[in-house]
Parts: structure tokens; C-alpha cells; sequence
């Protein structure tokens, strides 16, 4: 037994921003921002992300013909919630409705991977019989925009699946390697007065050049590593979904790897780096856009904090 995708759905908060937008309240450039990501604008949650994430997992309950009430888990992956607690599972159940438990992933940008290994291990135990799973992010919130570097990168929106029992998930690896200081983002610290104020900000950091040789040679393994439990070959896929960090990483993935680059997807021009709502949002735009049919052998491939990777190979099989 495995588990099936029954229902896709996504979002982007109406506000998109250019890099031309960018220029005019940062030093930097449409020139610097495409050539080095190939990213050209992003969305930009006005009203917080519980909305964003609720309309997404509204769209993959409608599109899996479920009601929420039909839901065993919400899982929502997540670094950038509305509220540290309650969790933005219970914020989304608060829009959706339902009564099932509902709780986060905190595995970065892996975290809809992470999801899909969580709500498979729940299914084929029988806890659970179908899941709402929602990947979603408002990165705006967790960058400093004042400083160009890291700000320009992220961008906001969510992705939903809905998960039942299937044949669909024919492999699947998650793993992390415990390392902070290449991408890390710390709490604001209370005012307790028994502990010293911290130092620092609470903004997200990251050392690019260290998380692009990760990123590259994390997809290339993870990637031949769940083709080659899957038993299929680099010619039976048909498309891979990889997280939209940077489109020169995935350039650079696709050229160490047997597949042809034009079978890498990729929609960050329009969204930035979405951290864990990207596959997800991906997957559910190359459906509408009528791109994946029943049959088709995909992989997806993500990586973040933590250091966090996840990979899988599903056969899809929904018209
Ligand atoms: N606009 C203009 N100039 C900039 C900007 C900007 N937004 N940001 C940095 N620069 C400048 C720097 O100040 C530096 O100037 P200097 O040479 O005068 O000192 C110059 O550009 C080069 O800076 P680098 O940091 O060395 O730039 P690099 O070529 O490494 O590109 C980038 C940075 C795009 C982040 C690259 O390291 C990269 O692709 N990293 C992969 C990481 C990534 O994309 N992460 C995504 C998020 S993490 C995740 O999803 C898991």
C-alpha cells in the first residue's frame, strides 16, 4: 500500500512585485536579480498567510471532490506562520472548518516532502485515511529589507495536496544533516530578566555560495537515489518538480544528472523562492496548465534549513 494525490490547489497573494519595484527602495537591479536567480518578481502577502494557505487547501479539497470534514490530519509545512502558536494548521481550520487534528512541519523548504513521508507513514498504519496537506510561506516576513542580499530571493504563497490511500508514491527519502549556520533565522527573545538580552537580529540569514554547492550535489543524489528505488530508469521520467531556490542551481543539478534540462520545471520568474510552498504550487500550475497526465512518472526534489533535503518519485495517476 501507498498513498495517491487526489487533489491539487495553490495560491498567490494578489500583491506581485518586480525587480524593478526592488530597485527603487534597494541597491540592486533587474540585471543582477534575473541573471543570478532568474527570478523577475514575486507575490507578497498583504493579509498574512492563514488566508493564502486556506484558499490553497480549499482548492485541493474541491479539486478531491472531499469536504474538510472528511479530513483525518491538516498538516501544514511552514517557517513563516501568522502566529507561533497556534500553529498554522489550526489557524487554516479556523477558515476551513473541521474538527480533525491539525498541526506544522518545521523542515524549512524540504517541508512538503517532509509531509508527504508523514501523511504516508500515518495512512499506511491506518491512523488516518485522507490528509490535507498545505505548504505555505509568507518568506516577506522573514527578511530584512533593508539589506538586498537575502531579501530579494524569497517571495510568498502556498500549495495544497489532498493525500489517500494509492498507489501513486513509488519512493520517497527525506534526510537532514543538522547544520544552522549556512541558513538560519532565530525567535525574538523574551525579556526574561534571568537571561541575557540576545544578540543578533531575527531575520532570515544565509550564505549563498554554501547553500548553492549543497543545494547541486543534495538533488543530484537524492534525485538518482529515489529513481533507483523506484526501479526507473532517467528516460521514463517524464517531469521533474524541483524546489525553486535559484534557477542556476537547478541548471546546475540538470547538468550532473541524466535528464534533459527541458524536463526540469520551473515557474520561479513569477514567484521567487517560495521555501516549502514551491513544488506544491508548481505541481498544481503544470496541472492547470494541463502539463501532467495520468501515467506520468515525476520526481520532486527539495532542500532547505536544517539542512534538510527530500526527494520522491510518484506516478501520477489523476485525469
Ligand atoms: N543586488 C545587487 N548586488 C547584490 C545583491 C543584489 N540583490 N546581492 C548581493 N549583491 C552584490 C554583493 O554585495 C557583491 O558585491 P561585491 O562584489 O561588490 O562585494 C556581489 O553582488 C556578489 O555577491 P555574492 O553574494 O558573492 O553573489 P553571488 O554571485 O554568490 O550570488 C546568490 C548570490 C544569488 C544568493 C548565490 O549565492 C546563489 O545562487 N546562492 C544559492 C542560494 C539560494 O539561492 N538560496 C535560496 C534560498 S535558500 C533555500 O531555498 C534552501
Amino acid at each position: 500500500m501507498s498513498i495517491k494525490i487526489s487533489g491539487t490547489g495553490s495560491c498567490l497573494p494578489p500583491l506581485s512585485v518586480t525587480n524593478e519595484d526592488l530597485s527603487k527602495i534597494l541597491d540592486t537591479s533587474h540585471e543582477w536579480i534575473s541573471s543570478r536567480t532568474g527570478i523577475e518578481s514575486r507575490h507578497i502577502c498583504e493579509n498574512g498567510l492563514t488566508p493564502v494557505a486556506a484558499e490553497a487547501g480549499a482548492e485541493a479539497l474541491k479539486d478531491a471532490g472531499y469536504t474538510v470534514d472528511e479530513m483525518d490530519y491538516i498538516l501544514c509545512a511552514t517557517v513563516s506562520p501568522d502566529y507561533a502558536t497556534p500553529s498554522l494548521a489550526c489557524m487554516v481550520q479556523q477558515e476551513l472548518g473541521g474538527t480533525c487534528p491539525a498541526l506544522d512541519i518545521g523542515a524549512a523548504c524540504s517541508g512538503f516532502l517532509y509531509g508527504l513521508d508523514m501523511a504516508q507513514a500515518l495512512i499506511e498504519s491506518g491512523k488516518a485515511k485522507r490528509i490535507l496537506l498545505i505548504a505555505g510561506e509568507s518568506m516577506s516576513s522573514t527578511v530584512d529589507w533593508t539589506k538586498r542580499d537575502v531579501s530579494v530571493l524569497f517571495g510568498d504563497g502556498a500549495g495544497a495536496v489532498v493525500l489517500e490511500e494509492g498507489e501513486e508514491l513509488l519512493s520517497i527519502r527525506i534526510g537532514a544533516s543538522g547544520r544552522a549556520e549556512p541558513l538560519f533565522m532565530k525567535r525574538p527573545g523574551g525579556n526574561c530578566p534571568y537571561v541575557p538580552k540576545q544578540d543578533g537580529d531575527v531575520y532570515l540569514h544565509m550564505d549563498g555560495q554554501e547553500i548553492y554547492k549543497f543545494a547541486v550535489n543534495a538533488m543530484v543524489r537524492d534525485i538518482l537515489s529515489v529513481m533507483e528505488a523506484a526501479g526507473i530508469s532517467a528516460e521514463e521520467v517524464d517531469y521533474v518538480l524541483p524546489h525553486q531556490a535559484n534557477l542556476r542551481i537547478l541548471d546546475a543539478a540538470s547538468k550532473k544528472l541524466p535528464i534533459p534540462p527541458e524536463k526540469f520545471l520551473h515557474n520561479i520568474s513569477g514567484t521567487g523562492n517560495t521555501s516549502a510552498a514551491s513544488v506544491p504550487i508548481l505541481l498544481d500550475e503544470a496541472r492547470k496548465a494541463g502539463k501532467i497526465k495520468a501515467g506520468q512518472l515525476l520526481v520532486m526534489s527539495a532542500f532547505g534549513a536544517g539542512l534538510t533535503t527530500g526527494a520522491c518519485v510518484i506516478k501520477w495517476s489523476k485525469d
